[in-house]
């Protein structure tokens, strides 16, 4: 079956709210009027922007999703400093990234924090990108499929096919992410279809193909054509190239 591609833009803790309303409305001036049925975009700004961002689309009617960056799996508490999936869902957040490489490594999110999140994020019928990938030690020793599927197994322990298959998985290699050092178009679609067997051998095929997969880790304009062009990666989830309304629509025109 066809999926339908995805173009995400994980903004991190780039733009404050001017500034964000400045991008989003660039963006969504490109696309007031011949919206692109064809692919699913998402922006994901810091907290404080999400409200702002939305309402600038709503205001548009551009129907560009916004997701949050990260999220809590308990609804309310003594959590200080976290953000609940019902208070992103209230924003109109319509996703979030969980388990990106910078908080597995400087806030130290586990395998099973990620789980907990997806878990709260599809209870509340939002939708997670998961991000798995590998340091560059774990390539060098030769076992990244075998690291990464380990992290995507974890991440969708007891959820049920019908939920995973609204999720997204992102391949972000932890070596290329920031650096410029992208992962060729062929090292990139082998660790997707080893993703993708593992969805499979979680949730059935038919689940593991409706399912995307992306791919993240200094992709531009440059290198998105063949990134675009491997049969299991999906759409990119993307960090710097989607800070400049030009490049992120590049981007976006590569996928239509
Ligand atoms: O989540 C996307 C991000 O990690 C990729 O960053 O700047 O390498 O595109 P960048």
């Amino acid at each position: 079956m066809a999926r339908k591609p995805m173009m995400a833009g994980n903004w991190k803790m780039n733009n404050t709210v001017g500034e964000a309303v400045v991008l989003t409305q660039e963006i969504s001036n490109q696309y007031e009027k011949e919206w692109p049925e064809s692919l699913d975009i998402v922006i994901c700004p810091p907290y404080v922007d999400l409200k702002p961002a939305k309402t600038v689309l709503d205001f548009d009617k551009t129907k560009i999703a916004v997701g949050a960056q990260n999220v809590y799996w308990e609804a309310s508490g003594a959590y200080t400093g976290e953000i609940s999936v019902p208070m992103i869902k209230e924003i109109g957040c319509a996703c979030s990234i969980v388990g990106h490489s910078e908080r597995r490594e400087l806030f130290g999110e586990t395998n099973e924090d990620v789980n907990r999140k997806v878990k709260a994020l599809v209870e509340a019928g939002l939708y997670a990108i998961v991000c798995v990938g590998e340091s560059l030690a774990v390539r060098d020793e030769g076992t990244t499929e075998e690291y990464v599927c380990a992290q995507v197994r974890a991440a969708f322990a007891g959820v049920d096919a019908r939920d995973a298959e609204t999720c997204v998985v992102a391949y972000e290699p932890i070596w290329a992410i920031g650096t410029g050092r992208t992962a060729t178009p062929e090292q990139a679609e082998a660790v997707c279809a080893a993703i993708r067997a593992t969805l499979a051998e979680l949730f059935g095929d038919e689940t593991a193909e409706a399912m995307r997969v992306l791919y993240g880790g200094s992709m531009n304009p440059g290198n998105v054509d063949g990134l675009m062009a491997q049969p299991n990666i999906d759409g990119g989830l993307v960090g710097g190239a989607s800070l400049k309304c030009e490049s992120f629509v590049q981007l976006i025109e590569a996928c239509l």
